[in-house]
């Protein structure tokens, strides 16, 4: 029997769920909408706002579980990787919570918790599977092969599969964040009325950095040409981008796949709401034989549902942490 409260707090959502006994029965979500007007967020600002939103978002959570604080068992929460100052609210709060209620604490790597949001609904994936872990700060392909086994095969050697979204629409003016923007205008646009450069990496690395300096070079000149190439042609802008990245992501989780003789193929992360790249793997699998696992819109962007599931897998091997724990700002611990 366990009842578990979890924080997440990495970036610019402050969120807080409760599992009890593997269900989750509350995932409030506080989006912080004031790192729109500055174009991406901004870590003193996140932590602020998370400051502010931490109390009100937990109680919310208690109302909606239905549960009182007496009737938790344990304290999870986001130990990284994340912006320090923003962990550094939920790490605080979650271990204030467990002294005052003498309660164990769990932490847990926010990139395993994306993929292990797989196991908060049916049908859920069988180890091993590959997940390509896609958001605004990471781009990795993962062998998972249990709930606390996962080896990185690949990642990007500079910016995220996020970060490309959100900067070529920064460069197309639209607010932040972009990814979702784009995937919008893209319904309308012809995916193939613009092509972008191809990144060549080794092995199952990505390198999205020369990718966002083609667009800015491209829209550049285009503008240059024309002053409203951009409102004349956002649709078609929006979807030749989405369909190259889409693209670039699939050559190596195909390869991958290929590689380790792994058919169960899983998205996870921010990035993995695209619609693109969900229909193109749906697509895939087809062709090859995949059984794909795409996560619920809800669980795909930051939330603390996905830190309860990796919570309550943890609470069942005791794996707790001492209140000496703090933030870790990198993937390792
Ligand atoms: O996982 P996440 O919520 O936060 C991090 O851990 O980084 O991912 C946020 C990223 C942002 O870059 C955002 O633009 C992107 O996910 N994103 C999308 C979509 N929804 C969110 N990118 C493309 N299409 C979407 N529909
Ligand atoms: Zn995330």
């Amino acid at each position: 029997m366990s009842v578990i409260l979890a924080i997440e707090s990495s970036c610019d959502e402050t969120s807080v769920a409760v599992c009890n006994n593997g269900k989750i029965t509350a995932n409030v979500i506080a989006n912080q909408t004031i790192h729109q007007n500055y174009g991406g967020v901004i870590p003193e600002l996140a932590s602020r706002v998370h400051q502010q939103n931490i109390i009100p978002v937990v109680q919310q959570a208690l109302i909606d579980a239905n549960v009182s604080k007496k009737d938790i068992n344990a304290v999870a929460f986001t130990r990284g990787p994340g912006l320090l100052g923003a962990l550094l609210v939920g790490v605080s709060f979650a271990k204030s919570f467990a002294l005052a209620l003498d309660l164990p604490l769990i932490a847990v790597n926010h990139m395993h918790a994306h993929i292990l949001a797989h196991f908060i609904e049916d049908p859920k994936p069988t180890f091993p599977f590959l997940c390509l872990t896609v958001s605004g700060g990471h781009t990795q392909i993962v062998i998972v092969r249990d709930f606390d086994q996962m080896e990185i095969i690949g990642e990007t050697m500079d910016d995220a599969a996020g970060e490309a979204f959100d900067k070529t629409a920064k460069i197309l003016n639209l607010p932040y964040p972009g990814g979702p923007l784009i995937d919008k205008h893209a319904k309308n646009g012809n995916p193939l009325a613009y092509t972008f450069p191809v990144p060549q990496i080794k092995n199952f690395d990505y390198s999205f950095s020369g990718f966002k300096t083609a667009i800015l070079y491209f829209i550049r000149d285009k503008v240059k040409e024309n002053p409203n190439f951009i409102e004349e042609n956002l649709d078609d802008i929006c979807a030749s981008v989405q369909h190259s990245i889409v693209n670039i992501l699939l050559i190596k989780l195909k390869k991958a796949a290929l590689e380790y003789g792994i058919k169960d193929i899983a998205i996870a992360g921010g990035v993995s709401a695209n619609s693109g790249l969900r229909a193109t793997l749906q697509e895939e699998a087809k062709k090859l034989g995949w059984n794909v696992f795409i996560p619920a819109f809800e669980y795909c962007t930051d939330n603390a549902a996905m830190i309860a599931i990796a919570g309550h897998y943890k609470f069942m091997k005791n794996d707790f942490v001492g209140q000496d724990v703090a933030p870790a700002s990198r993937m390792e611990f």
